[in-house]
């Protein structure tokens, strides 16, 4: 379904992402784990193709999506929505029209100016936002919402696009525990629930262990990791991380369960203490 095949970006002298090859055979969820300059943002920017590769191909459904141009790219890019750590809404807008700035790219120019959108788009956005548990805020400035419902708001507008592949570039890294497991939770209900694939971006290996199906560990640009949340034990985060005995998980922990693995690591060989 979905292949990197040598993937590489270089910027200049320093090589970001580093013939990075891997392959999907169907919508799971991901998450991309990695130490900060590790390549993660630069593979979700080369897939949605903020940035253009510098060499290699990614592949979808058996198309190269890096090759693509002018209105092909544009398609391909709501395909693949963006969730940003800073949710990047327009905070002076009203969440409705927040969400429905993810139909633009079918929209006319005029239509956009003005904000007039489609009445079934309206109702759309508003079921979204239902679903995310979010309707009530509806007619607020995005501004005004708290940080977890703002991330939500920008859940609603990506799956407003109706992608095929989520990307989240550390979608909880802003956020207090209890709303970074909300925010987890709906980004897993739009893969379960919508089949979309989603592949996020994570600085805590305790949500990546929690929510993906399949976690990349990447260093300096390369893939240092590929398997299940079991396979990622202390031992291999350690090897991601390139840190050495000291190295402490509760550093990389969004707190919320932080309780409960810390128990099961006490029982299990490999921890080490904290
Ligand atoms: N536009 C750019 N120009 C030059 N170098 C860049 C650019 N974007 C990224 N880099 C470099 O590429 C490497 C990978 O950066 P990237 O942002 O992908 O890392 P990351 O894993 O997302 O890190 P973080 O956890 O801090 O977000 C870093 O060395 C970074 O300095
Ligand atoms: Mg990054």
């Amino acid at each position: 379904m979905l292949q990197f095949d040598r993937l590489t970006k270089t910027f200049g002298a320093n090589t970001a992402v580093d013939s990075v090859t891997l392959s999907f055979d169907k919508p799971i969820m991901v998450g991309i784990i990695g130490r900060s300059g590790a390549g993660k943002s630069t593979v979700l920017r080369m897939m949605n193709r903020l940035t253009d590769a510098s060499s290699g191909a990614i592949r979808f459904e058996g198309r190269d999506v890096t090759a693509l141009q002018g209105a092909e790219k544009r398609a391909w890019q709501s395909q693949c929505a963006m969730i940003f750590q800073q949710f990047n809404l327009v905070p002076r807008m009203d969440v409705v029209s927040n969400v429905l700035h993810g139909t633009l790219n079918r929209q006319s120019v005029i239509t956009t100016m003005f904000n007039l959108f489609p009445q079934a788009d309206i109702l759309k956005a508003i079921e979204i936002l239902e679903r995310l548990g979010i309707a009530e805020h509806a007619a607020k400035r995005a501004e005004a919402l708290s940080g977890g419902q703002q991330q939500r708001v920008a859940i609603a507008r990506a799956v407003m696009q109706n992608p095929k592949i989520v990307l989240a570039d550390e979608p909880i890294a802003s956020l207090d525990p209890m709303n970074a497991q909300l925010v987890m939770q709906d980004l897993r209900r739009i893969h379960e629930e919508d089949g979309r694939m989603v592949i996020a971006n994570l600085h805590t290996l305790d949500t990546a262990r929690r929510y993906c199906d399949r976690i990349i560990g990447m260093r300096a640009g390369r893939v240092v990791f590929d398997g299940t949340a079991d396979q990622l034990t202390t031992g291999a985060a350690r090897d991601i991380y390139g840190a050495d005995e000291s190295f402490s998980e509760a550093a990389t922990s969004t707190e919320i369960g932080t309780l409960d693995r810390t128990y099961a690591e006490a029982l299990s060989t490999d921890s080490v203490p904290a």
